[in-house]
């Protein structure tokens, strides 16, 4: 697949068929994330491959637990038709953890973004892959992260920059259209 076509074609899937996904394609996927950038090339990304019943209850306890939290907290009406199902759906999930401490240089100014944004980029690459090889994913954010990491046994200090459920799409989603990109010449604004 041409690498526009993968990321135009890539699209937040939220339902999935029972169709087993392989080990060996789970490797692959994280095979692309490891070749994103990140500062200092620290790599500060690890993963977690989700199949487990166990795992996969609490994953999905810990986002119930975030969605009424929103709703008791007056948050938008969508929230309480928001439905986890797919997670039921989904026959594995890998969740990209990251060492908030493996930021670049950033750390030496406390700045711990860097590690964010190469765990995205490593997000991003496993997401395309998955587009290549016909598979659906969706990067779950709805989750207290800390939480998240203590519950999926994580050494102290990791976070979560997201869960990504996978499996075959049950559902061909729209592309929700993109706004025209801001963009300007030599300086912001001209
Ligand atoms: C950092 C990040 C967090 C996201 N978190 C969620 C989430 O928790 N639940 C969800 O359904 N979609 C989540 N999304 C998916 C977005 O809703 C989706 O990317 C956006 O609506 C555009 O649709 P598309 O991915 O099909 O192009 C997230 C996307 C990003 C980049």
């Amino acid at each position: 697949m041409e690498l526009l076509q993968a990321i135009q074609l890539r699209r937040s899937v939220r339902a999935f068929e029972s169709t087993p996904v392989s080990d060996e394609q789970v490797n692959s996927l994280i095979e692309a994330a490891v070749w994103a950038p990140s500062p200092l090339h620290q790599q500060p990304w690890s993963f977690v491959v989700i199949r487990g019943a166990e795992a996969k209850a609490k994953v999905k306890q810990l986002c119930q637990a975030t969605k009424q939290a929103v709703i008791d907290g007056g948050g938008p009406g969508w929230v309480g038709k928001y439905s986890f199902d797919f997670l039921d759906q989904a026959p594995v999930y890998v969740a990209v953890l990251f060492d908030p401490k493996k930021a670049g240089l950033g750390s030496f100014f406390n700045q711990s973004r860097g590690a964010m944004a190469a765990a995205a980029a490593a997000v991003q690459n496993l997401m395309l892959a998955a587009t290549g090889q016909g598979l659906g994913s969706l990067w779950l954010t709805f989750f207290d992260p800390l939480k998240m990491a203590q519950a999926l046994g994580s050494p102290e200090g990791l976070d979560v920059a997201g869960i990504i459920p996978l499996g075959v799409p049950a559902e061909n989603p729209k592309a929700p259209p993109r706004k025209a990109p801001k963009v300007f010449s030599d300086f912001y604004g001209q």
